[in-house]
């Protein structure tokens, strides 16, 4: 077996990662990266748009594993779009060199400060809001759509349309920031440069304008010269040794999924960023299987970030419709978080199928009343989720209440078109937690019972953030390797 030897090796280039290697390499470290998934812009492989999926639309399937879009078939490949199925919800995650930037919607949501210091009590809100929010919208290069294009362009009729109807229901909406770049959206609208918005691009990722963290935070951290990224590289387990360094087995595969090499890597310092699904595989396997240290907190404290997807369709199709021509950014929501009985926030989200399916879709995002755990099924070999429909009971009465208004004002059904029932609680886009700032690590993401080890990506959060969670990942990675920096944890 190969055997390589790194000081200090980062799982996973996702926001956690993509953040720790700039802020390390910044400081003058030597940086080793692990990720799965595929590098792909050296590839030089385009990715697919959501109309005719290709190679980048899954992670080695043999079908497309888009929520509503699951009907084309394909050869296996590493894909950037991937799936975890648990008997009562499906989380999807990004895979390859940029993590869930690659297939995400762009949405920058900051969380309200109200309830950032309601999730985190011990942290100093003052220096999050006045310091990292600020400096992550910078890097992450957040802007805001212009609201005369946005009143002009047919690609946002849907986004029209949903804000309309909920004001006429009585809502009060929002519009959302994003890291797409919309002075590019401007130019792909005049046919000035390629499209790709406008084009059905997202899920399956963003050929152009998409600033993703392969154009970001990876970038810069690659242009100090201090980093380098194994893509293909994926991390099977860890072991600690008795000099308190880590071994890591890992296995390197081709695009087809075969493993073509049996890799050790040693380092002395290890930061886990493989997003909370990873992080919390990597951690509760190694112990099952290397009897790896734990923490008691490992694995509890998780949560879907309150998401729950429903949907609207038209009564009468022909006299409203969303567009037969969707953008594939999201830059509107609907804010009822302030109301006592049924806080929630919710996207008005695309659906671009190419046609006018006069179908409005929306993803909310409510409190979490009742948090999972996440354990490792030794016999099955698989992580198992202690998570059903009783996790999810206030999130479907928000949706109840949130669809009959908005039929109540503006016509229209519970879209059994989307969903069986018409809701999808099953829908996980968010999975947060399961190893928690200050509870399963120090108030800096240092893991409990380890000397080397840190924590730094989604898993860190308890469960709910109240809004799309990567600015506030990102925010907290800043706060934590800039702390674990000063304290010379890498010197
Ligand atoms: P992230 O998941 O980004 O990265 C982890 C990386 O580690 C991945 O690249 C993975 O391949 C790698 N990895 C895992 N295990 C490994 C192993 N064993 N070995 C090597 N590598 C490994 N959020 C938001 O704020 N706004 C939005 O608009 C959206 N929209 C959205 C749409 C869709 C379809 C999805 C799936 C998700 C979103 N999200 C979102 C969520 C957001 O993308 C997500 O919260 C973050 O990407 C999580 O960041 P992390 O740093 O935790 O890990």
């Amino acid at each position: 077996k190969e055997i390589t030897d790194a000081p200090i090796l980062i799982i996973g280039s996702g926001y956690g990662g993509a953040v720790s290697a700039l802020r390390l390499c910044e400081a003058g470290k030597k940086v080793v990266m692990l990720e799965m998934g595929l590098n792909w812009e050296k590839s030089g492989i385009p990715f697919s748009n959501m109309l005719k999926p290709g190679k980048s639309a899954a992670w080695l399937k043999k079908k497309t594993i888009a929520p509503f879009m699951n009907i084309f078939s394909l050869t296996p490949f590493t894909g950037t779009l991937d799936r975890m199925d648990f008997e009562h919800i499906n989380i999807w995650v990004g895979r390859g060199v940029g993590g869930g930037s690659l297939v995400n919607g762009g949405m920058a949501v900051t969380p309200k400060e109200s309830y950032f210091k309601e999730v985190f009590p011990d942290l100093d809100a003052n220096k999050f809001y006045n310091t990292y929010f600020p400096l992550v919208h910078k890097e992450l290069k957040v802007n805001v759509i212009g609201e005369q294009f946005l009143k002009d362009c047919p690609y946002y009729k849907f986004t029209r349309v949903g804000e309309a109807e909920a004001h006429k229901a009585g809502f009060k909406t929002i519009r959302v920031p994003n890291v797409y770049d919309f002075q590019y959206m401007e130019k792909e609208y005049k046919n000035e440069v390629p499209r790709s918005a406008f084009n059905t691009e997202v899920i399956y990722g963003n050929n152009h304008g998409k600033n993703s963290l392969d154009k970001t935070y990876l970038k810069k951290a690659l242009d100090t010269g201090n980093l380098e990224i194994l893509d293909l590289h994926c991390v099977d387990n860890i072991k600690l040794n008795e000099d308190k360094t880590y071994t890591l087995n890992v296995q390197q595969t081709d695009t087809s999924g075969t493993v073509v090499a049996d890799k050790v890597f040693n380092c002395t310092k290890l930061i886990l960023a493989a997003g909370t699904m990873g992080t919390l595989k990597l951690l509760l396997k190694s112990n099952a299987v290397n009897n790896f240290p734990i923490h008691e907190q490992i694995g509890k404290s998780w949560g879907n970030n309150g998401n729950f997807m429903t949907g609207r369709n038209w009564v009468k199709p022909l006299s409203g419709g969303t567009g037969a021509k969707q953008s594939t950014i999201p830059v509107g929501g609907i804010d009822n978080w302030e109301d006592k009985e049924h806080p929630f926030f919710t996207e008005i989200a695309p659906l671009p199928m190419g046609m006018d399916v006069a179908t409005a879709l929306y993803l909310l995002i409510n409190r979490v009343d009742k948090k999972g755990e996440v354990s490792y099924d030794s016999i099955n070999k698989k992580l198992s989720l202690n998570w059903d429909q009783s996790n999810t009971t206030k999130m479907r009465e928000n949706a109840d209440y949130f669809i009959k208004k908005m039929n109540r004002a503006n016509g229209g059904t519970r879209s059994h078109f989307l969903f069986n029932n018409g809701f999808g609680a099953d829908v996980c886009y968010h999975p947060l937690g399961g190893c928690v700032l200050g509870k399963a690590t120090n108030e800096y993401g240092k893991l409990n019972n380890h000397d080397n080890l840190y924590v730094l990506d989604g898993s860190l959060i308890p469960g709910t953030i109240g809004v799309n969670p990567f600015v506030t990942i990102t925010a907290i990675a800043e706060y934590c390797i800039e702390n674990l920096i000063r304290q010379n944890e890498f010197a």
